[in-house]
């Protein structure tokens, strides 16, 4: 599949069109923000490692009758995926305490959630991707109540499966973010699934292996990312 126009580049990601107006490339960049993009930097391989460990992720979740943008893997940083409208909201599911969440209500990191914590964010990086709720995304209109619906419960289901997945791999999905998009009147998940929108924990130790490396210099950024690899290809 040959790479035309680039349409969009967000920070760790550009899309390109292709002869398929249905179809774009979704190549997988180096480059790692954190807050907001206040904190930048590139990990070495990091492009490469979450395309392949994307495509896992999304192989297992359509199988499991997850609808997705997925279609396949191109080469090592080029994934084809379906052309979609994003919706300009972000999902956060919380399993257990971590990041902006200890922040906004000041408690430890790892306490455990009764039930998971579902959050929405405005994407809108002029703005730092505020915190919402229902109620702001039906005045703006960033998406239905129908389309609410079918987001909450695809991202409910995706933890579900998710956490099943990667517990077998002895990883604990600590927190994650999804992205949505429209595609022939229909909402399907978009976007990636990798460290970099996950935080995964060891079980056991408690050893991240995620992208919380790159936002507090824990260093072994590219050592981590390649053992979730190595677990997601096993
Ligand atoms: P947070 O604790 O910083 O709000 O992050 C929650 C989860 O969402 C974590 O797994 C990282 C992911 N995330 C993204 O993928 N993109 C973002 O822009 C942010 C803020 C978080």
């Amino acid at each position: 599949m040959e790479k035309g126009q680039k349409l969009y580049e967000g920070k760790a990601k550009i899309l390109y069109a292709t002869a398929d107006p249905d179809l774009v490339i979704q190549y997988f960049k180096d480059d790692a923000t954190a807050f907001n993009a206040k904190k930048k930097g590139t990990v070495d391989q990091k492009g490469v490692i979450n395309n392949k460990i994307s495509t896992k992720i999304f192989e297992f979740l359509k199988s499991q009758g997850i609808p997705t943008h997925f279609e396949k893997h191109l080469s090592d940083r080029e994934m084809l995926v379906k052309r979609v409208e994003i919706v300009a909201v972000e999902v956060i599911i919380r399993n257990r305490a971590a990041g902006s969440l200890c922040r906004l209500l000041g408690i430890e990191e790892g306490r455990k959630m009764v039930s998971p914590i579902l959050e929405f964010c405005y994407k809108r990086d002029d703005l730092g991707d505020p915190l919402i709720n229902e109620d702001h995304i039906y005045a703006l209109e960033l998406a239905t109540r129908e389309e609410i619906e079918d987001i909450k419960k695809y991202t409910l289901k995706i933890n579900e499966l998710m956490s099943k997945f990667f517990a077998k791999l002895n990883l604990e999905l600590i927190d994650f973010k999804l992205e949505f998009g429209r595609y022939k009147g229909k909402i399907i998940l978009a976007d990636e699934i990798s460290p970099d929108t996950c935080r995964l924990w060891e079980i056991g130790t408690g050893k991240k292996l995620d992208k919380d490396r790159f936002r507090h210099d824990l260093g072994n950024i590219e050592e981590a990312y390649n053992e979730v690899l190595s677990r997601v290809s096993q």
